[in-house]
C-alpha cells in the first residue's frame, strides 16, 4: 500500500479480517482448495475454505494443509444444509478456526453462539434485508451482502438494491459485498459507499492456482455476462434452489426434466415427493465433474455475471496486485475531483 487513502478505506475490513487487503476470495465448493486459499492469504487477501459436503475427517486434513501453506488467517465456509454440516460445525469449534462463514440457509441462533464461544468471528450471508437484520440479532460479527449477480447458489435481490437497503442503513457490523464484482474501480466505489471490503468468486476461480479443469477455464474466458444465468423454476410444486451457472446442455436438459415431471405430476403418474427426488438427484456430482473432469457439456458451470469481464488467467498475486493498484488510483482520482 503506497498511500494513506487505501489504508483509510481498508481500515475497517483489514482490522476485522486481520489481513492487509480486505479482498475476500469467496468459498467455492471443489474450487477453494488449500492451495487457492493459501495463495490468496499469502497475497494479503482473505481466502475461505469451502466445507461443502466434505466429511469432517477430510476437512480436517484440508485445514491442516492450508495451515501448512500459510501462516495468515483464513475462513471456513459451512453450508448449513450439507449432510456433513453438524460434524463440520464441531470441527470448526475444536480446531479453533478464527472465522466461520455460514452459508446455504439461515444458521440457528445456537449455532452462531457455539462458534462465537469458541472465540471465532462469525460472518453470515445476507441475500435480503430481513435476513441481514436477523443475522445481526443472532450475533453475526460481520455480513456478506451478496447480490443475485453472483455465481453459485444465489438469492433473488440485486446487489444495487441490497446496497441501498442494507449497506446504507446498517452501521452495526462490517459489511462485505459480493456478486458480479471484478474491476478495481467498482471495488473503490463500494468502499466509498461504506463496504468494509469485497468478495469475489469467479475472478479467483479463473486464476492460475485454481484447480478447475483447463477446458472449464477456457470456456469461462470465452463467456459473456448474459451466459451466466440462474436455473429457472417452472412450477411451484417443484421448487428449484436458484444457482447461477453458464448455460450448457446440462442446464437445458434440467429444464426438459422439469417439464417432463410437471406433465407426469399433472397426469398423476408420479408423486410430488418422487419428482422432487429426481430433481435433486439431477445435479449430484455435476460441479465436481466440471471442475475435475472438464465436463463443460453436462457439468455444472457455476459462474457469476462477472464472468463476462474476465478474459485472462493470471496468478492470484497478480489479481491482488492489479486490484490494489487500481483501487488506489481510483480513490486518488476521486479525491482530486472533490
Ligand atoms: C463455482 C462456484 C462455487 C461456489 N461455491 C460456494 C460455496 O460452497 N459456498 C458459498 O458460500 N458460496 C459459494 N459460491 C459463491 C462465491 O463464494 C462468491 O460469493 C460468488 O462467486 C461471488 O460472485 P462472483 O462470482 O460474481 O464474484 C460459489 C461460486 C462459484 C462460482
Amino acid at each position: 500500500m503506497r498511500t494513506n487513502i487505501t489504508k483509510k478505506f481498508f481500515k475497517q475490513g483489514s482490522e476485522f479480517l486481520k489481513v492487509k487487503f480486505p479482498i475476500l476470495c469467496g468459498a467455492m465448493a471443489w474450487v477453494s482448495t488449500p492451495e487457492l486459499v493459501a495463495a490468496v492469504a499469502n497475497s494479503n487477501g482473505f481466502g475461505c475454505l469451502a466445507a461443502a459436503n466434505t466429511p469432517a475427517d477430510i476437512l480436517e486434513k484440508q485445514v491442516n494443509k492450508t495451515r501448512e501453506l500459510t501462516d495468515k488467517p483464513f475462513g471456513i465456509n459451512l453450508i448449513t444444509i450439507s449432510p456433513s454440516y453438524h460434524e463440520q460445525l464441531y470441527l470448526s469449534q475444536w480446531m479453533k478456526l478464527p472465522y466461520v462463514i455460514f452459508a446455504g440457509s439461515i444458521p440457528k441462533k445456537n449455532e452462531v453462539k457455539i462458534i462465537k464461544e469458541s472465540g471465532a468471528k462469525v460472518i453470515c450471508f445476507a441475500s435480503t434485508k430481513s435476513i441481514a437484520d436477523q443475522m445481526i440479532r443472532y450475533g453475526a460479527d460481520a455480513l456478506i451482502l451478496e447480490g443475485m449477480e453472483a455465481g453459485g447458489h444465489v438469492g433473488r435481490v440485486t446487489l444495487s438494491v441490497l446496497l441501498q437497503q442494507v449497506l446504507f442503513e446498517t452501521r452495526d457490523v462490517p459489511i462485505f459485498v459480493a456478486g458480479g464484482i471484478v474491476s478495481p474501480k467498482m471495488c473503490a466505489h463500494l468502499l466509498l459507499m461504506g463496504a468494509a471490503g469485497v468478495q469475489m468468486g469467479t475472478r479467483f476461480a479463473i486464476s492460475e492456482e485454481s484447480c478447475i479443469h483447463q477446458d472449464m477455464k477456457k470456456l469461462y474466458i470465452r463467456s459473456n455476462s448474459r451466459d451466466a444465468i440462474s436455473v429457472p423454476q417452472y412450477d411451484a410444486r417443484l421448487p428449484v434452489v436458484p444457482v447461477r451457472t453458464l448455460r450448457n446442455k446440462g442446464f437445458d436438459d434440467f429444464s426438459d426434466l422439469q417439464q417432463k415431471l410437471i406433465e407426469q405430476l399433472n397426469s398423476g403418474k408420479i408423486s410430488r415427493f418422487k419428482a422432487q427426488i429426481q430433481m435433486e438427484k439431477y445435479w449430484n456430482g455435476a460441479l465436481k465433474n466440471a471442475v475435475q473432469k472438464g465436463d463443460i457439456e453436462t457439468g455444472s458451470m457455476m459462474a457469476g455475471q462477472s464472468v463476462g469481464m474476465i478474459k485472462d488467467i493470471p496468478k492470484v498475486s497478480t489479481i491482488m496486485e492489479d486490484l490494489i493498484t487500481g483501487i488506489e488510483s481510483e480513490l486518488l482520482l476521486i479525491k482530486k475531483l472533490l
